[in-house]
């Protein structure tokens, strides 16, 4: 059965908050190049529309991690899965998040990253659900604080459904 998804977040304001975003980083990177890693899957439809908000020259990378757990929580032993085909050395490194939940994943990549020597290491998530915490990770560029629902659409998913929503939406699966 279809399950009922119901908006939280619609098209037009993720437009208006990704052009805030990439203003802000626009100017916090003026006069540098800055190389995007997207995030893959869940931030994919995000780290394009943001590319495209931003003025500095962009290069756009991809990583994509496993975190071992079940459908809707990540056990935070996470694998990477792609890895990055340049170093990111000395380059202005803005990693492109759909969502942080417990933390755990993105916790545990910074920290990889940062080991590589970038000349400065940045984070944007596009949601934030602060309640489920356990791992810290600071955000520098955060689209919307959410409550804890499981979310869909924009890119993410439930059971690979959804992603491609062009609003954000709570999932009732009805249990
Ligand atoms: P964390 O390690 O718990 O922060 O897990 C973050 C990852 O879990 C995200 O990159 C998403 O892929 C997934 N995730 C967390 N919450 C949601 C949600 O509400 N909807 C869809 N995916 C989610
Ligand atoms: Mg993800």
């Amino acid at each position: 059965m279809a399950e009922k998804i119901t908006t939280i977040i619609s098209e037009e304001e993720i437009d208006r908050k990704i052009r805030e975003l990439g203003k802000q980083i626009s100017e916090d990177f003026k006069g540098q190049e800055v190389t995007l890693i997207c995030i893959l899957k869940g931030a994919a439809t995000f780290a394009c529309d943001l590319a495209k908000r931003i003025e500095c020259p962009v290069t756009m990378e991809y990583m994509r991690c496993s975190s071992y757990g079940n459908e809707t929580e990540s056990s935070g032993v996470v694998k990477i899965t792609l890895d990055l085909d340049e170093p990111i050395r000395n380059k202005n490194i803005l990693v492109v998040e759909d969502i942080i939940d417990t933390g755990r994943s993105m916790a545990y990549l910074m920290e990889i990253l940062k080991q590589r020597g970038p000349a400065q290491l940045k984070l944007c998530a596009l949601l934030d659900k602060p309640d489920r915490r356990v791992a810290d990770v600071d955000i520098d560029y955060t689209g919307f604080v959410i409550p804890d629902k499981f979310i869909v659409g924009y890119g993410l998913d439930y059971a690979q459904k959804y992603r491609n929503l062009p609003f954000i939406g709570v999932v009732d699966t009805g249990v």
